[in-house]
C-alpha cells in the first residue's frame, strides 16, 4: 500500500523568547539621553548588581545570622537591622570605585558620602534608602531599596551638600528594588516606567513590565496607617472618611507598612498611598530626598502624581538630607482630591 506523503507538521507559533535584560533596556534608554554618555547605563547596571547581592541575602535571611537588629541606631534614631547594614555596604561597594559618582546620600549616613580620594570621581550623585521597611525583615514581609540619580551642579570634584539638596524634578533617573515573592527592579529615566523581574537561575533582571502606567480608572483602594487617624489634621481625616464612605462606591484599604511594597501595588493597580503629617510628626515620617522624591518621579512618569498635600513633591527643594515630608502618591485624581480636602481645612 502506497502511503500518502506526510503533510509537513503544522507550524507551531514560535514561543516568544524575546528576552530583554535590564542592561539591554538601559542601553536603549540611554539613546534617549545622549547627554548621559554611558554613565547613566553604568550606574543602573552597577545598581542591579548590588540588587542581586541584597536579594540573595534577603532570600536567605532566615537561614543566616542576618535577622534582627545590628545593636545600634541610625541617624534617624531608629534601630538598625543587620540587613540595613548589609544593604548599605553592598550598594556602597558596588558604586564607590566606578568613577561615575562624586558622592552618595544614604538614609543610614548622617552626612553625604564623598567618593574616596583613591577612586576617580564622576558627575553624578546617588541618593538611596538601602533597605526600606526593614522592621518587616524578621516577619518575611516584602522590603525594598529606593534610589535616584542626580547630576552634579557644583564644581566640587567630590560633591557638596548643594549637589545633594536638589528638588526631585532634577532627578535624571529613579527606581526601586522590591524583595518580595519575586525580586523586581523598577526604574524610570523620566520617560516611561519599566519593571524587571530577577530570574535567579540565570542571575538576570528580565523585562517583565514594560511601560507601566497607573490604571485609569484606578482600583478603589487607599493605603494609610489608620492607627494615627486621631492625630491627623481635620482635612486628612475628612479625606479618608470620604473614601471610606465610598466616595460613591466602597474603597478597600490595603496597608503593608513597607513603603516600596505599598507603592508598587499602587503603581500597578492605582489608588492612593498616603503618609500624612500628624501632631506627633508635624513633617510626616517619610524622607524627601531618598524616599518621596524618587517615588514621585516614578509616579509622574507612570501618569500619576505625588504631593506633600499642598504642592508637587518634585517641586520641593530639600533644606537638609534627612528632611521628612507628608506624602500623598498614586492616581492623580485621588492625589488632587486629597489636596482639596487639605486646602479646605486651612480655609476653615
Ligand atoms: P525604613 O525602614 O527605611 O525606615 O522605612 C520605613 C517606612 C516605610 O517603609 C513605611 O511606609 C513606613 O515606615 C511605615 O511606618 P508605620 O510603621 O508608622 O506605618
Ligand atoms: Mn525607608
Ligand atoms: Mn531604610
Amino acid at each position: 500500500m502506497v502511503r500518502p506523503p506526510l503533510s509537513p507538521p503544522a507550524r507551531r507559533p514560535m514561543a516568544h523568547t524575546h528576552i530583554v535584560t535590564i542592561e539591554r533596556h538601559i542601553l536603549e534608554e540611554e539613546l534617549r539621553h545622549p547627554e548621559a554618555r554611558g554613565a547613566f547605563s553604568n550606574i543602573l547596571r552597577d545598581l542591579s548588581l548590588a540588587a542581586k547581592v541584597i536579594a540573595r541575602q534577603v532570600n536567605m535571611a532566615g537561614l543566616l545570622d542576618i535577622l534582627g537588629t545590628a545593636g545600634h541606631q541610625n541617624v534617624q534614631g531608629e534601630a538598625v537591622h543587620k540587613l540595613d547594614v548589609f544593604a548599605q555596604d553592598a550598594i556602597y561597594r558596588a558604586m564607590d570605585h566606578t568613577g561615575l559618582l562624586c558622592c552618595m546620600v544614604s538614609e543610614e549616613r548622617e552626612d553625604f558620602i564623598p567618593i574616596p580620594e583613591k577612586f576617580p570621581a564622576g558627575d553624578y550623585i546617588l541618593v538611596f534608602d538601602p533597605l526600606d521597611g526593614s522592621s518587616n525583615v524578621d516577619v518575611n514581609v516584602s522590603i525594598g531599596t529606593i534610589f535616584a540619580v542626580l547630576k552634579k551642579v557644583s564644581n566640587h570634584e567630590r560633591g557638596s551638600l548643594a549637589d545633594c539638596l536638589q528638588p526631585g524634578s532634577r532627578q535624571i533617573a529613579a527606581g526601586y528594588i522590591l524583595y518580595g515573592s519575586s525580586t523586581m527592579m523598577v526604574y524610570t529615566a523620566g520617560i516611561g516606567v519599566h519593571g524587571f523581574t530577577l530570574d535567579p537561575s540565570i542571575g538576570e533582571f528580565i523585562l517583565s513590565h514594560p511601560d507601566i502606567r497607573i490604571p485609569n480608572p484606578p482600583a478603589r483602594s487607599y493605603s494609610v496607617n489608620e492607627a494615627y487617624a486621631a492625630r491627623w489634621s481635620p482635612g486628612v481625616r475628612a479625606f479618608v472618611e470620604h473614601l471610606k464612605e465610598g466616595g460613591g462606591e466602597g474603597y478597600s484599604s490595603r496597608y503593608i507598612g513597607s513603603l516600596v511594597a505599598d507603592f508598587h501595588r499602587t503603581l500597578l493597580k492605582g489608588g492612593i498611598f498616603l503618609y500624612p503629617s500628624d501632631r506627633t510628626n508635624p513633617s510626616g515620617k517619610l524622607r524627601l530626598v531618598y524616599e518621596a522624591s524618587p517615588l514621585a518621579l516614578i509616579a509622574e512618569a507612570a501618569g500619576g502624581s505625588a504631593s506633600n498635600g499642598r504642592e508637587s513633591i518634585l517641586d520641593v527643594k530639600p533644606t537638609s538630607l534627612h528632611e521628612r515630608t507628608p506624602l500623598f502618591i498614586g492616581s492623580s485624581g485621588l492625589v488632587t482630591m486629597a489636596e482639596e480636602f487639605v486646602a479646605r481645612e486651612s480655609q476653615s
